[in-house]
């Protein structure tokens, strides 16, 4: 087996204070993420999901203090990088949808300009050459009428179209190895939610990208993923494949989490 595209090993931190005492958050988590393979993290709110993708990006709140631990992607730790190499990696070799997309897209620019400008930004080429990608990118992600829903601004769009459009930008207009996908569908009907995976199921197949997919939906976890990390209060309660996760999982938090999730789909 090849070496795993995302190994973090015994990752602590946790966040500042005012008065500068650091409030432990995360305690010595450690997991992998293997080449071409959708790792599922899951956990209840809380758990340190979030914060433990946004450290790969470096992307923290600035009061987030690393106690120990290390990340590396493809052979380089990424906590000893700086702003700059950050940045380098960011868009080109690892991308994210954050769990709110449309709070992470700029208000004042229409969607087409965001996607245009990042494709340039990544790719290069004329103003009218990186519209013309951005148009296609929304096209590729099912968004209806994508000339003209190219010139609107981000409050015009739904959330699920919201969605669609990070993943266009993430995944389509940036190029990357790593997707890191925080929740993609809350908040979405389950149709809209169906559609989203899909799609990302459909782009990871297309290009050999290896996913890791934050989320609270189990029937989702189970239909797709390969892996699983189940988090529980900043700790790595179990990993493993989603099947032995599912059929014979060994941690009692594991158990109380798939217990509820049973439970939740026998009263439906
Ligand atoms: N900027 C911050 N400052 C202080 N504490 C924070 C900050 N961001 C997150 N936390 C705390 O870190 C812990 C882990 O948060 P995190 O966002 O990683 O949870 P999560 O597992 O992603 O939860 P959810 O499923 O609700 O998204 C929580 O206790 C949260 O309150
Ligand atoms: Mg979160």
């Amino acid at each position: 087996m090849s070496e795993p595209i995302l190994q973090v090993e015994g990752f602590s931190g946790g966040f500042q204070s005012k008065t500068g005492e650091v409030t432990q958050i995360l305690h010595d988590v450690s997991y992998t993420l293997e080449r071409g393979k959708i790792t599922a993290v899951v956990g209840e709110t809380g758990s340190g999901k979030s914060v433990t993708a946004l450290s790969v990006l470096g992307l923290q709140a600035p009061t987030f203090r690393r106690l120990s631990g290390s990340i590396r992607f493809d052979g380089t730790d990424l906590t000893t990088l700086g702003p700059r190499e950050l940045r380098a990696l960011r868009g080109n070799r690892i991308s994210m949808v954050f769990q709110d997309a449309r709070a992470a897209l700029n208000p004042v620019f229409s969607i087409g300009q965001q996607l245009a400008d990042t494709y340039r930004l990544h790719h290069g080429g004329s103003r009218r050459a990186a519209m013309a990608q951005a148009v296609d990118a929304l096209r590729r992600v099912h968004i209806p009428e994508p000339e003209r829903r190219a010139r609107q601004y981000p409050h015009e769009f739904s959330g699920g179209m919201a969605q669609r459009a990070m993943i266009a930008m993430a995944a389509l207009i940036c190029t990357p190895e790593l997707l890191i996908l925080d929740e993609p569908t809350t908040g979405l009907d389950v149709t809209t939610q169906a559609e989203i995976m899909d799609l990302v199921l459909d782009l990871a197949r297309d290009r050999a990208l290896t996913v890791c997919l934050i989320t609270h939906d189990l029937g989702v976890v189970a239909e797709t993923c390969d892996h699983v990390v189940v988090m529980n209060r900043g700790v790595v309660a179990e990993t493993g494949t989603t099947e032995r996760i599912f059929t014979a999982p060994r941690d009692a938090y594991t158990k109380r989490l798939l217990g509820a999730s049973q439970l939740a789909e026998a009263a439906e």
